[in-house]
């Protein structure tokens, strides 16, 4: 990206370190390769097999937490009975860790540490919703090569990410971590995911080995509900929930986690169809496998394996080759009598080995097993990233309204400005779930942003108004020791509320900052309601009645209920929760320094009753012939997929395409003129929609099959291209339980969101 073209932009004030960013993605376009010759490795690997006992070879199978210093896990390390430790971050302690395996163990094979490195280190990239909502892989790319390069100068080897889990339910919580409801857009988040974490193979310097989770179909859990069973015909399996999981395989990813819950009455930890068919002989995936947290023990909790020792057998036969777990696994437990009794092969326990301690050697921590302390303490502090943080969190925000073009503000247009909510000047709040190894400290709150960028133009004062909380704790709260809120009396919530009425009544502009506390959004994390939390509406509704200009920041990982909102606050920014460097970038968003961009990686919904939602639905009566779906809701969500607003606006026009037939196989051009018809420099992104009008099985009534994030000039016209070729026109067929692409007609659609309306036709021939 040539940085005298982005200055050129007026409001653009991106600068020079969009070029860190994008050179951390240089490599975006190719797969993550495994480079090092297989044979070697194989070579290798079988060499030590030799001269491994039954404990070593089923030890390199078992991975623990390590939350605090443990003398029962250094002597398991020293007599090799681990081969990997998760939740060390420490890099002094990862080291002499490392040295008990490489030093101390027979036959000096290193440990392989695993960390949540979700979005960012120590510096905090938005939540993976949020960077979805960029619509910008190459973006996503250098934020996850930063977070690797952190991570892998404190000696982290390996991260528990991309999380690839489609969700269409915003109740779940962990919709936070995903890229949202669509395949297509979560292949491109997988894709560039892979590359940023793996960099151009594994064992590239400075980076780390990705781990796509929770394989697979974890989002569909029923009602939302955490951990719940999940129910999915093969159609909507193949078509939707696993394409994102093929791409990070034809991406290069070198490992996968296994799921906690039942698909379809098998726990994905021991299904075998997934773990093997689909994801060996289908995929050809190169990597190993590993479990979620204690979801091999489970697997007799679901009703399924007998005991620990048949969870341990049936999760091995089904393809999971490492388990991890709390304290000790059922692995290191049980294998050595199964492999006794016949129910498993010494060949299985073998090829599980193979896999990890390949891996291990592609990584290069033979040669290179320990890291540099004082180096890993520089890589931390390094502003570049910080500056990247911002930048990724103005590209992932969206703007959902913006009535009379109350944004962007004027810096010298106020002399008062409140500051309401409880999470405006929250750091914790500011980061989103899974950040545990940044400073908090230094995490700019948006009231904090606001304060940087007015100075001393305006004064900036704040109030609360309410507290929000969880009505039953996050499970989590044990675990990290986070302590719970001490809640107001009704006298003080009463009396704060008041104080934010009027410091609203006496200023110039507020600026309302609500939406969802850190723990309300994650794992563990999901909800009946969409409603904002606590008094929340209430807060919202009292302060809009002073009549004063109003913007409504949102900082949250799911669709909430803003129904009110939508009709009565003039301007409405999703911030989603945006990281280390939030509140600067919402600043740089809310004053015009930086143009909102980002789309709706999730339909919205107007509340959770209509959820799930989404908007690659099939049709299977006319909305025309039998009228609404609810007599007592609109059937439609409040925002689109894909939807987004810009302080610039956009035509979309000449939409053609280049064969009005083709024949099955052959590639199809589309082609639409964009152009920016506001006065300022701007980002769109152009979004193309398929329907096939008719086939061996219904088909949604739209789907996206491609998208391309673009600046324009003030009045700049570009001519946007895609290709549809059988990657884009080929889908699963429940009739014929085969990848198929049929002889059809196909409507296409060009435009700046999913309910665009240029439109062509083309038909496809045998
Ligand atoms: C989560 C995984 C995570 C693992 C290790 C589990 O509870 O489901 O996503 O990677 O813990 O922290």
């Amino acid at each position: 990206m040539d940085c005298n073209l982005r200055r050129q932009g007026v409001r653009l004030a991106f600068g020079c370190a969009w070029s860190t960013l994008m050179a951390m993605a240089a490599f975006g376009q190719t797969p993550s390769t495994m480079s090092m010759d297989d044979k070697a490795v194989e070579r290798r690997v079988n060499a030590l097999l030799g001269q491994m006992t039954l404990e070593e070879k089923i030890g390199q199978l078992s991975q623990v937490f390590v939350f605090a210093p443990s003398k029962q896990v250094d002597e398991q390390v020293a007599k090799g009975q681990l081969g990997s430790l998760l939740f060390v971050t420490d890099p002094a302690r990862i080291n002499s860790l490392q040295r008990l395996a490489v030093e101390k163990s027979r036959l000096h094979i290193p440990l392989i540490f695993g960390f949540d490195v979700i979005h960012g280190f120590r510096t905090i990239f938005p939540v993976p919703i949020a960077m979805a909502a960029s619509w910008d892989p190459s973006m996503v790319s250098g934020a996850q090569a930063i977070a690797a390069k952190e991570a892998s100068s404190v000696g982290i080897n390996w991260s528990f990410a991309p999380m690839v889990d489609i969700a269409r339910d915003p109740r779940w919580g962990r919709i936070v971590e995903g890229a949202g409801e669509d395949p297509w857009l979560g292949s491109a988040m997988a894709a560039a995911q892979v590359r940023g974490f793996q960099g151009e193979s594994i064992g590239s310097p400075d980076h780390v080995l990705a781990c796509m989770k929770h394989y697979a179909g974890y989002g569909a859990a029923e009602g939302g509900r955490d951990y719940d069973a999940s129910n999915i015909p093969e159609a909507l399996l193949q078509n939707v929930y696993l394409r994102p999981f093929h791409a990070a395989v034809k991406a290069g990813i070198g490992s996968a986690m296994s799921a906690y819950m039942d698909l379809n009455d098998v726990p994905a930890t021991g299904n075998r169809w997934l773990l093997h068919d689909v994801l060996h002989d289908d995929w050809r995936f190169q990597g190993f496998v590993v479990s979620d947290a204690n979801a091999v023990k489970s697997l007799a909790t679901h009703g399924f394996a007998r005991d620990l020792s048949d969870a341990a057998v049936r999760a091995l036969n089904a393809g999971v080759d490492m388990e991890m777990a709390i304290g000790t696994t059922a692995y290191s437990q049980n294998l050595a009598a199964a492999l006794s009794s016949g129910k498993i092969t010494l060949q299985r326990i073998e090829d599980a080995d193979r896999a990890i301690i390949g891996m291990k050697v592609r990584l290069g921590l033979f040669e290179h097993p320990y890291i540099d302390e004082a180096r890993a303490a520089r890589i931390l502090a390094s502003p570049e990233h910080r500056t990247a943080s911002r930048l990724a969190a103005e590209r992932s925000a969206v703007l959902l309204r913006n009535e009379g073009n109350l944004l962007p503000l004027r810096k010298s247009g106020y002399s008062k400005i409140a500051v309401v909510g409880p999470l405006a000047d929250s750091q914790v709040d500011t980061l989103g779930s899974w950040a545990f190894q940044d400073d908090v400290t230094e995490t700019v709150t948006v009231l904090a942003g606001l304060r940087n960028k007015v100075g001393s133009q305006a004064q900036v004062m704040f109030v609360p108004g309410v507290e929000i909380s969880r009505k039953f704790p996050s499970p989590f709260d044990q675990i990290f020791g986070s302590k719970p809120r001490t809640p107001w009396t009704p006298e003080q919530a009463k009396a704060e509320l008041k104080k934010a009425v009027d410091l609203a009544g006496s200023s110039d502009l507020t600026i309302l900052v609500l939406g969802e506390a850190q723990d309300m959004s994650g794992e563990a994390a999901s909800r009946e309601s969409l409603a904002l939390p606590g008094e929340e509406e209430q807060l919202l509704e009292a302060v809009a009645a002073t009549g004063k200009p109003m913007v409504l920041v949102l900082l949250n990982g799911r669709p909430l209920d803003i129904r009110w909102a939508s009709q009565n606050i003039p301007a409405i920014l999703e911030a989603w929760y945006p990281g280390t460097q939030g509140g600067n970038a919402i600043a740089n968003l809310l004053f015009g320094e930086a143009v909102p961009g980002g789309k709706l990686p999730v339909t919205w919904p107007r509340n959770a009753n209509q959820t799930p939602i989404y908007y690659a639905h099939n049709t299977t009566q006319s909305p025309e012939n039998q009228g609404r779906r609810y007599w007592d809701e609109e059937s439609t969500p409040l925002y689109p997929f894909g939807y987004g607003l810009s302080y610039s606006t956009f035509s979309f026009s000449d939409l053609q395409v280049s064969q009005a037939q083709f024949k099955i196989g052959q590639t199809v051009e589309v082609t639409a003129e964009v152009e920016n018809t506001g006065a300022s420099t701007a980002d769109e992104v152009p979004q193309i929609y398929i329907h096939q009008q008719y086939g061996s099985a219904s088909r949604p009534v739209r789907e996206l099959r491609g998208f391309e994030r673009i600046t324009l000039a003030a009045h700049e016209k570009k001519t946007i291209r895609f290709r549809l070729g059988s990657d884009e026109l080929s889908y699963w067929s429940a009739a014929k339980k085969a990848w198929v692409e049929e002889p059809a007609r196909l409507d296409v659609w060009v435009g700046a969101d999913s309910k665009a309306s240029l439109h062509g036709s083309f038909t496809i021939t045998e």
